[in-house]
């Protein structure tokens, strides 16, 4: 799907049948909490692909062996709430990562984000940046925390979603043009409320149980 600039929709069929179970309105807190988990330690195979890597030497029990280390630490930064779902999957496989949180809503009337809460590593700038929400809709909350995570200098920022929308997408490449966006599906619309169609609802609500 080269639709979209800087989309990689991932599309590996383990990560497809989670999305569709996930989609599910039938599935309940604790499914849908593991299966957000899954999709994100997935998913985070592909969007660390091209991270760089330093050639470093060690001792195996019978003699020396080359082998390599990743260039840069990595932060993740999960948006609150529906972001922590999705960041614990990420930890599964690099759980040397930092985490910096940011916490945003949408106002419910004019879908606005406000970014309520910020709490990023100090060295930030010098790691690459793993931005995590399950729903990029209107695009507003994840543009306001890429600025965030631009204010506190980091420059390689990466966007992890599970559901995105053209107009989340197309709000993303006009804000910040250079973060690529990794998500498991691009639906085909908002509705009036700023909901993805056909999404899975309120990610946060579903996570938490507090619809
Ligand atoms: C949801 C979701 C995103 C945001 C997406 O969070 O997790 O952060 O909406 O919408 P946007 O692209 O139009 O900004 P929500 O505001 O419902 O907060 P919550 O995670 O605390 O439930
Ligand atoms: N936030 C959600 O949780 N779901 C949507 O569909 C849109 C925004």
């Amino acid at each position: 799907m080269a639709k979209w600039d800087n989309v990689t929709v991932v599309e590996h069929p383990l990560i497809q049948e989670r999305l569709t179970l996930a989609r599910d309105r039938h599935t309940g807190v604790a499914q849908f909490r593991k299966l957000l988990e899954q999709i994100a330690t997935l998913m985070a195979f592909e969007i660390t692909r091209d991270y760089p890597t330093i050639a470093v030497e060690v001792e195996t029990p019978l003699g020396p062996c080359q082998g390599v280390r990743l260039a840069q630490r990595i932060t993740v930064v999960p948006i609150l709430r529906a972001g922590l779902g999705m960041a614990d999957g990420v930890l599964q496989i690099i759980p040397e990562a930092r985490v910096g949180h940011c916490g945003a809503y949408r106002d419910i009337e004019s879908l606005t984000p406000v970014v309520y809460y910020k709490k990023l590593p100090p060295d930030i700038a010098r790691t690459d940046v793993i931005i995590v929400d399950p729903m990029l809709a209107t695009g507003g909350s994840i543009c306001e925390v890429v600025s965030t995570v631009r204010e506190a200098r980091a420059e390689r920022i990466k966007i992890l979603c599970l559901v995105a929308s053209p107009e989340g997408i197309a709000a993303v490449n006009r804000g910040h043009p250079e973060v690529r966006i990794y998500t498991a599906a691009v639906d085909d619309r908002l509705n009036q409320k700023g909901y993805i169609i056909p999404g899975l609802g309120d990610a946060g609500d579903r996570l938490y149980g507090t619809a």
